[in-house]
């Protein structure tokens, strides 16, 4: 059983984001995934959140991918911009149970992580619990429902 085959993962970073993408993207085809696509950034030369956000966000929206990883220094800003996005939930996560509630309760598309105030360790603790937790629906659908203004 490869619970990775079948699904759909976009990545995106900036320059902070950069050296842990590489960790997770090896540890997500060392698992067996062989749907990931890399939105960028490419290198650990400084650069623009958004370049790379807003790309990934709309491949989301289009249906192409099911879930996404961000990746920035302090996983905000990269979240904010995704967060623009309609139908696009990022979630900033630290810790596996904070990964599972995201899922759980919020039915977030994106685990977006701060590279900078996390180990590699930590970062590859939340993926397994991320991308197999269920949403609950039932009164967190009403809630994901009010969003949106
Ligand atoms: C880059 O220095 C840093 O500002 C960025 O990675 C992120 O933390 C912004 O929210």
């Amino acid at each position: 059983m490869n619970p990775y085959r079948h699904l759909r993962i976009a990545i995106c970073n900036d320059h902070a984001g950069y050296e842990l993408k590489l960790k997770i993207v090896e540890y997500l085809l060392g698992e067996g995934a062989t749907d990931v696509k890399d939105f960028g950034c490419h290198s650990t030369e400084s650069c623009d959140y958004p370049d790379f956000a807003h790309p990934m966000a709309s491949a989301i929206k289009r249906g192409e991918f099911e879930y996404g990883i961000s990746i920035c220094g302090t996983g905000n800003g990269i979240s904010m911009v995704l967060n623009k996005h309609f139908g696009i939930r990022a979630a900033l996560c630290w810790n596996p149970q904070i990964a599972a509630l995201a899922r759980q309760h919020n039915d977030a598309n994106v685990l977006s992580l701060p590279a900078r105030f996390i180990t590699e360790e930590d970062a590859l603790s939340m993926l397994d619990v991320f991308f197999m937790t269920k949403f609950e629906g039932g009164r967190h659908q009403t809630r994901i429902d009010k969003i949106n203004q």
